[in-house]
């Protein structure tokens, strides 16, 4: 129980494997409990405090929350609060943790929910820091692919759309990796998963995604023509022969600096009709919604467009970590196995401090909340280059710079 009790939930680095599974299997229970109203969070409060627009996460974690019996306060809109006055994430969260037990923050700037949680004595959970990370949706694709597969070891997915700013993607491309996926990258030109991302997949979990910038292009490299000797091309419509599961996101319009930018940059990787009639029985179709055009309406109703489906299973599984977060529940941790990924204590973690080093990334917390001081890691797998502590951008080691 006290395993997760008082922890935060930044990165889906937080979490052991161990520790992911033992939330599904409280999760499986929250999801006898999702209509009506249990008595297992009496007296307990979250607060949601929300930078960034949402509708599934936060309604789900308000959901979740009533549905175990707390109560919630919560900022849909911080232009009417102290933030339109400048206040910072560090003042915010001290004031927040002593009207509640637990925050859930979601937060444009990269590395800021990691700041939260330094800064407050309670829990806190990333419901996305800008495009780092969004672990609890992570949780929710994984508990989705456990669910509608009956497995989540070992299963191949492919992920489709913007893999550069979707924050999704980032962490649920670890949490795949971690569970022996193998993963496919499809994204269009400029929109591919950062390098540093694919570097860490590979060295430390030994994922080494295949990348395309086109459903056709995937396909007529794929097994489908390989299958069928004498066939030259494959038809796009085949792709979801392919995989267990396609995990389908939109463009992140907001991120871009521009409209045109924005233009320049969207492909067509649509889950069409057709794609649905070829597909294999037992294929999913995922999306962490909400969607623009990447999925046809007509697919609603197919039981493989599981994405209704995923958006719903947010509840029990935010039912599941914020009880075991705030310790009302037990949550029971299975077996070590071999190899498996469990995280280091952040004081045991050799963070270094440099003089006069700041992140090279525009949209770090650490640039823009000046009160911070920045912290770099060294990579293990990148000699000579540092990671910034908040956001994970890398960097070359600057030189001469002695370390403190
Ligand atoms: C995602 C997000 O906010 O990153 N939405 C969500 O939380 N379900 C995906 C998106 O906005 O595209």
């Amino acid at each position: 129980m006290a395993l997760l009790e008082g922890r935060d939930l930044t990165s889906i680095f937080d979490f052991s494997d161990r520790e992911i599974e033992a939330v599904f299997d409280l999760a499986d229970e929250m999801s006898k409990h999702t209509r009506g109203r249990l008595g297992l969070a009496d007296g307990k409060i979250m607060s949601t405090l929300f930078y960034e627009p949402s509708t599934r996460t936060r309604l789900s974690f308000e959901s979740a929350m009533l549905r175990l019996g707390g109560e919630v306060i919560s900022v849909a809109d911080t232009t009417v609060t102290s933030v339109k006055k400048g206040e910072t994430i560090a003042d915010t969260v001290r004031i927040i943790e002593s009207y509640a037990d637990i925050i859930v923050i979601r937060n444009p700037l990269e590395g800021s929910a990691r700041v939260a949680a330094d800064y407050a004595s309670i829990p806190v959970i990333n419901a996305g820091d800008g495009p780092h990370e969004h672990p609890t949706q992570t949780l929710l694709d994984l508990y989705t692919i456990r669910r509608e597969k009956g497995k989540l070891r070992d299963v191949n997915v492919a992920l489709v759309g913007d893999l550069r700013f979707g924050r999704t993607v980032h962490s649920l491309a670890f949490g795949l990796a971690r569970f022996g996926a193998k993963v496919t990258c499809v994204a269009p030109r400029g929109l591919e998963m950062p390098a540093h991302l694919l570097a860490r997949l590979d060295k430390e979990f030994g994922c080494r995604p295949a990348q395309y910038q086109s459903l056709a292009e995937i396909v007529t490299n794929a097994e489908v023509v390989k299958r069928r000797p004498g066939r030259q091309r494959a038809l796009a419509s085949e792709v979801l022969t392919l995989f267990d599961a396609v995990y389908v996101t939109r463009v992140q319009k907001e991120r871009f600096e521009s409209e045109e930018a924005y233009r320049a940059a969207t492909g067509s990787y649509a889950i069409t009709e057709e794609m649905i009639r070829r597909a294999r029985p037992d294929a999913l179709v995922m999306h962490p919604l909400p969607r623009v055009d990447e999925l046809a309406y007509g697919i609603d109703r197919d039981p493989r467009a599981v994405y209704f489906r995923q958006a719903a299973y947010g509840v029990p599984v935010r039912m599941a970590l914020a009880s075991a977060l705030l310790g009302l529940r037990a949550v029971r941790i299975g077996k070590a196995r071999k190899g498996e990924y469990k995280p280091k204590p952040r004081r045991e973690v050799d963070f270094r401090k440099f003089s006069n080093v700041r992140c090279s990334n525009g949209h770090c917390v650490t640039n823009h909340e000046t009160y911070l001081a920045p912290q770099f890691n060294f990579v293990d797998y990148a000699p000579g280059a540092i990671a910034c502590a908040y956001c994970e951008h890398e960097m070359p080691m600057p030189a001469g710079v002695p370390s403190e």
